[in-house]
């Protein structure tokens, strides 16, 4: 794994998207594949501007993101998809027929999960996947437990999991979905590429076992050294238990 310190995280969200746009300079028809949340907030902040500015063409391209609550609705306030339509759809050149999410509220979520992994064949399979990474570990909504699953999937969330998606639902846990949609963990690292992003010495602990930890289901992240394409773009904090030759 290669990895990127950063002093802030403004300076690591620009890094990461440098790093699309060079992805899609170099392949403008790219999957791309998306990830929520607190980490790649500067980073969509920073493909905005370089849209706006002329310095990235999205429209050939394709996105995939990596997971959805189930039980709510892309319009809920608390959807991922929601978030990715503030954050970038909305502000940005992506063809709508090109942007894939899965359903929260499909009539069926197997059939549902099935249909995402099919589409992301069908695509081609994902050429460049951002990452964030939990406080214990998880990739997309892949949670530590005795086995994991390789194809998207249905997902029962971690309480500090959802403790830590309260935000997006008013802060009121009892609103937070208990279960989820997400791309499996051969989804993942079927990926041509991977960049994981982490800020934060609360997250220093999990990225150091993830690095050079045994591979473990318990921690899922760690999964991601049997790739040979991994960035790992840090903050200080992230990287604080990291030892860098002198
Ligand atoms: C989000 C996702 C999650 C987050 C992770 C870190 O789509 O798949 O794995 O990347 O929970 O979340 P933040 O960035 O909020 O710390």
């Amino acid at each position: 794994m290669r990895v990127h310190v950063f002093e802030t995280s403004d300076d690591l969200g620009r890094a990461v998207a440098a790093r699309v746009g060079d992805e899609l300079r170099r392949n403008p028809s790219a999957v791309l594949g998306l990830a929520t949340g607190g980490t790649p907030l500067a980073t969509y902040g920073e493909l905005r501007r370089m849209h706006a500015a002329g310095l990235i063409d999205f429209s050939p391209a394709t996105t995939f993101n990596l997971d959805e609550f189930a039980g709510i609705d892309a319009s809920h306030s608390g959807s991922f998809r929601r978030y990715m339509d503030v954050k970038l759809f909305d502000s940005v050149n992506l063809d709508a027929h090109r942007i894939h999410f899965l359903n929260g509220v499909a009539d069926d979520l197997d059939v549902e999960c099935e249909r995402y992994e099919k589409e992301i064949e069908h695509a081609g399979g994902i050429d460049l996947q951002m990452l964030g990474i939990g406080a214990n570990g998880h990739i997309g909504f892949n949670e530590p437990d005795e086995t994991l699953a390789a194809r998207t999937h249905r997902v029962q969330l971690h309480d500090q999991t959802r403790r830590d998606n309260a935000a997006a639902f008013g802060g009121d846990l009892s609103r937070v979905p208990t279960e989820a949609l997400s791309m499996g963990m051969g989804t993942i690292l079927k990926s041509r590429a991977i960049v994981l992003m982490a800020i934060g010495a609360r997250k220093a602990r999990c990225v150091e076992r993830a690095v050079n930890g045994p591979i473990t289901t318990r921690l899922p992240a760690s999964f991601l050294q049997l790739h040979r394409d991994v960035e790992l773009f840090l903050d200080r904090g992230a990287s604080s238990l990291l030892v860098r030759p002198a």
